[in-house]
């Protein structure tokens, strides 16, 4: 767009919204602002401003105000300008092929939308918003709260859940700014609206301006950033990967990073610390190098090298993905996150894992250690137990992974969750990298995140464990083939602190006579939602026989010592219990 007749000045005040005091050609001229925003760092006295002159000759101003000079950037302020811009610009280029007809200010429920578009496929609507708040080269919206833009972008949901394709165009009114964001600073309702209008699949664009004394024309397209904390987070990337560079653990699964060993480390990794990690995974790739072999094992060989990692699903359900890459993706695993997603037990985090860390796609990988650095790093009040949070985390974080080294990105956000921000005990910040940037510590509130949610309490069973062993067999059983522990086989036991005498009865009535019982240690597991609390038992019977006497319990099985090391492994909440039934019978 063009102005037919433009005069310098210099800006001397505002005394109101609507107008200004301008200097020009040796006098002062009283000139109407176009743009009711407050525009305050842009109109600082003796700015130099571009006047209009008015074609109405009535009118009480004869000029309209319509661009300023800010430092070296020239920025249009005249808040008709962007609609027309994007008039031109929609009719001169090609943005959508087919175009049919182009309509200003049509009517959509109670809102007016700014353009309504048609081309031979879609039926298109645009709201067009003029962006001038700029600070160091980041341009925001709105400048002052508005609670129509908000009902504005409600609205544009609601086209977009009738069928319509949807728009939100921020006109940068000037060039060459580094990003535009949501100003979450003046009304927050308006960012958040926006960031939901994006997940309904609202196209949301900001494009900059060729701005001159006389002109306005659409240039390029401005990344917009939806994070709050984009700017904060943006500086992670450059010291977190100089530090990694220099401090990176050596690790099997690093030094080798396939897809299949990424995988398999991150899932061993859930539960279990780095260190603990290393032999279970030398002795699986050793077993299972491909995920032919994964697929086509044995489910008693594949819990027995699982064994003291504890959560079996893991593991069940690593074979079980196996499988379906054998049938569905002819055997290769795939790089795509979406893809990745639909294995059995690949959630956001293992799914980004395999995809940064062995495919060099820019998705983030957030896990525990990770939700805890931002949330320090942040001062952020989130709980970050709530899935919702970690969700958010994982669109905010995705804004700021360098697309060069996604995966060592990742890594390096684990390792210093793991190394350094540690969870128990003070984290040792004088050996973060981003203890320049972190607000936790600059405010000496490290501990204080992330914030907790009332725990819910571990329900707590007591039971008393019985290693029940004859001269060269010990009892064990089966347990369900659903809940906890499932499928695992374990050593028999009673429901509560039982005494000898109440073992004794309990034995005689599956038909067993013992020679002798003696107490063991009492001893503790911790699940997630779960305590036992163990007392147990070895007992000595003459004999445990195959047969079935009267009343024997029908699913204990009677085994050699060696046979729980390999075709029953126990799981390790009976490790306490485990040495009893291949040591000697006392
Ligand atoms: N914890 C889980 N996965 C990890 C990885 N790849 N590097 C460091 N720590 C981790
Ligand atoms: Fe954690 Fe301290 Fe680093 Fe902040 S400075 S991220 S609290 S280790």
């Amino acid at each position: 767009m063009k102005y037919n007749h433009i005069i310098q000045g210099r800006f001397l005040e505002r005394p109101n919204r609507f107008i200004a005091k301008v200097e020009t050609g040796g006098s002062v001229e009283t000139v109407h602002v176009k743009n009711t925003g407050r525009c305050k760092e842009l109109l600082a006295k003796g700015a130099r401003v571009y006047l209009e002159k008015s074609d109405n000759p009535g009118r009480t101003t004869a000029y309209d105000l319509v661009a300023v000079e800010k430092g070296k950037r020239m920025v249009n302020m005249d808040s008709q300008a962007p609609n027309k811009a994007v008039g031109e610009w929609l009719l001169e280029r090609e943005l959508f092929p087919g175009l049919v007809s182009v309509h200003p200010e049509t009517s959509y429920g109670n809102s007016r939308f700014d353009f309504y578009v048609e081309t031979s496929s879609e039926k298109i609507f645009i709201e067009v918003k003029g962006v001038t708040l700029e600070e160091d080269g980041v341009v925001r919206f709105p400048d002052a709260p508005s609670d129509r833009a908000v009902k504005h972008v409600e609205e544009l949901i609601r086209a977009k859940k009738d069928g319509y394709r949807v728009f939100v165009l921020f006109v940068v009114q000037m060039e060459g700014v580094r990003y535009f964001s949501p100003n979450y600073g003046t009304h927050r309702e308006f960012a958040e609206t926006l960031c939901r209008a994006k997940e309904a699949g609202v196209e949301i664009l900001a494009y900059d301006c060729m701005v001159t004394a006389d002109s306005m024309r659409i240039n390029r397209p401005v990344p917009v950033k939806f994070t709050e904390d984009y700017e904060l987070l943006s500086r992670i990337p450059i010291p977190l990967l100089q530090w990694y560079d220099k401090n990176r653990r050596i690790l099997p699964w690093r030094e080798d990073a396939s897809p299949y060993r990424v995988w398999v480390s991150e899932i061993m990794l859930q539960q279990t610390r780095v260190e603990a990690v290393k032999p279970y995974f030398e002795k699986f790739m050793k077993a299972f190098p491909d995920i032919g072999s994964l697929a086509g094992a044995e489910e008693e060989t594949l819990l027995k090298l699982w064994e003291g990692l504890g959560y079996y699903n893991r593991v069940r359900n690593l074979q079980k993905a196996a499988i379906q890459i054998q049938e569905e993706y002819g055997g290769k695993m795939p790089s795509e996150y979406e893809e990745l997603l639909k294995l059995k037990g690949i959630g956001s985090y293992t799914a980004g894992a395999v995809a940064s860390i062995a495919c060099g796609r820019a998705v983030p990988a957030v896990d525990g250690n990770v939700l805890r650095v931002l949330s320090r790093v942040r001062g952020d009040p989130r709980q970050i137990s709530d899935p919702k949070v970690k969700a958010a985390v994982e669109r905010e974080l995705g804004e700021v992974i360098p697309i060069g080294r996604p995966g060592d990105f990742n890594q390096a956000m684990m390792e210093i969750g793991a190394c350094v921000c540690i969870p128990n005990g003070a984290p040792q910040c004088a050996g973060c990298p981003l203890q320049e940037i972190c607000r936790a510590h600059r405010a000496g509130e490290e501990q204080s995140y992330p914030q907790k949610a009332a725990k819910r309490k571990r329900i707590v069973e007591e039971k008393t464990v019985l290693v029940v062993r004859d001269e060269n067999r010990t009892a064990i059983r089966k347990r369900a083939e659903k809940g906890l522990l499932a499928g695992m086989y374990e050593l028999p036991s009673m429901e509560g602190f039982c005494t000898a005498e109440e073992v004794a009865a309990y034995l005689a009535g599956n038909g067993l006579k013992p020679l002798r019982i003696q107490p063991l240690q009492e001893a503790k597991h911790i699940f997630t939602h779960r305590e036992w609390h163990m007392k147990g038992y070895l007992v000595r019977v003459d004999e445990l026989e195959p047969r079935k006497a009267e009343g024997q319990s029908a699913d204990w099985i009677y085994v050699e010592p060696r046979d729980t090391e390999g075709k029953y492994p126990i799981p390790s909440a009976f490790s306490a219990y485990r040495k009893y039934v291949s040591s000697r019978p006392v």
